[in-house]
């Protein structure tokens, strides 16, 4: 796809940019929305280390994504882990120890190993957001929105590959319409889930929501539903009004 604008105004920073405001900055901005590559990034799937395989240590193994990305709840930054994480179980005399593609491993952690080198492994940061750009993790994940939103089904990923766009628009889609995208927050790392596998305590909590709403008895809410599909629709909806949910689309949110 062909860059349509002047290479001087990517020179431009985004916050001066904004910081000016007015009408002119507006038409550059809808233009700017509007015409810009969306799936640039889309794809990308460097080589990497080690080949670690997601298929086989989420979707057979059955680890959770917490084990590894440890700070994606609390913190703007999801980690990759570190070394020891991986030594923990691939460490002398564990599992594959002596594996040819664990060797970067070797290299970090094992003294005794002629080629040690101590330095970490060097993965490949495959998803960025440029500078301009604010992004927070915990924002996200602890109002009920799923690595698999922003990632795809990274459980069934041998090689993890950059899948959704994360552009301006992408951001926007969802902030717009944010029922679509929200889920208990027990099912965040469960990137299998849907709405109409909800669990007994979520189901009962919405149809008392429901019922709620409508100034109906329970009962009757349930009487009403049963046999027919869980909507995500609405599903988020009670999840949104629950947290009052509110996602920013002003400029400044997202670049300050
Ligand atoms: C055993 C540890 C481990 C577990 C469990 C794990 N990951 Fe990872 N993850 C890694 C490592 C190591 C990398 C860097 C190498 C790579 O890209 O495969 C990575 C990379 C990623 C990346 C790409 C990072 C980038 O550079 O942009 C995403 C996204 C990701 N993991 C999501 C997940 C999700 C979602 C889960 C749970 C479904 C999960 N991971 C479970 C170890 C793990
Ligand atoms: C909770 C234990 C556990 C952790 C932590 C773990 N792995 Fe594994 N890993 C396994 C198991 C189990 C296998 C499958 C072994 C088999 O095929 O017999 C495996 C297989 C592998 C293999 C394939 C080896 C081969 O020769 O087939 C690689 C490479 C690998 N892991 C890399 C990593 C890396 C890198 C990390 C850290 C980011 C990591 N693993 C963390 C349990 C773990
Ligand atoms: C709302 C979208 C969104 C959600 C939800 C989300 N991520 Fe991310 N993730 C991103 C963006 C954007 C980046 C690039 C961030 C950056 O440049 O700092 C990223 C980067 C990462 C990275 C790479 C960090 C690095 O420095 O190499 C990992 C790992 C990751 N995410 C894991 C996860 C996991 C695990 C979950 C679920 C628990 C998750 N993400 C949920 C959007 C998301
Ligand atoms: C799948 C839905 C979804 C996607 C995609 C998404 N967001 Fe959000 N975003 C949310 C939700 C939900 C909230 C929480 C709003 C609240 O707490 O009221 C939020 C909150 C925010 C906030 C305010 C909280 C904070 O961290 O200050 C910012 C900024 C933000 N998102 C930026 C982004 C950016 C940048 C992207 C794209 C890389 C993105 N979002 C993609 C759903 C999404
Ligand atoms: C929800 C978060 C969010 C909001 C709100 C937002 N942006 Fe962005 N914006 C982004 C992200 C993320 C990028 C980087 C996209 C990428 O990596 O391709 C971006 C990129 C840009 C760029 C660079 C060109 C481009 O499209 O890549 C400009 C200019 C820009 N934004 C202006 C604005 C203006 C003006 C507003 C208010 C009308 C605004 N943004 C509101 C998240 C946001």
């Amino acid at each position: 796809m062909g860059n349509i604008f002047p290479r001087w105004l990517n020179l431009l920073p985004v916050q001066a940019l904004i910081g000016l405001g007015g009408i002119g900055t507006l038409a550059i901005a809808v233009i700017w929305y509007s015409f810009t590559p969306k799936y640039t990034r889309v794809g990308y799937q460097p080589q990497q280390p080690i080949p670690f395989d997601h298929a086989l240590h989420v979707g057979q193994n059955g680890m959770d994504c917490r084990y590894c990305h440890s700070h994606v709840e609390n913190s703007s930054h999801s980690n990759i882990p570190n070394a020891q994480v991986c030594w923990n179980c691939h460490g002398p005399g564990k599992v594959k120890s002596d594996s040819p593609k664990l060797e970067p491993l070797r290299q970090a952690m094992d003294p005794n190993y002629e080629k040690y080198t101590g330095q970490p492994i060097q993965w490949v940061q495959i998803h960025e957001t440029p500078d301009y750009a604010y992004f927070n993790h915990s924002a996200h994940v602890n109002r009920g929105v799923s690595c698999v939103e922003c990632h795809g089904k990274v459980n069934e990923m041998e090689v993890v590959s950059h899948e959704k766009p994360l552009s301006m628009s992408f951001c926007l889609d969802c902030h717009r319409n944010v029922e679509s995208h929200l889920r208990p927050l027990d099912q965040i790392t469960n990137l299998d889930w849907s709405a109409h596998g909800m669990d007994e305590k979520d189901r009962e909590a919405f149809y008392a929501y429901v019922a709620d709403k409508a100034g109906k008895p329970v009962a009757e809410v349930k009487a009403g539903h049963e046999g027919k599909e869980w909507s995500q629709e609405a599903m988020g909806a009670y999840l949104k009004d629950l947290w009052k949910v509110n996602p920013p689309q002003d400029c400044a949110a997202c670049h300050r």
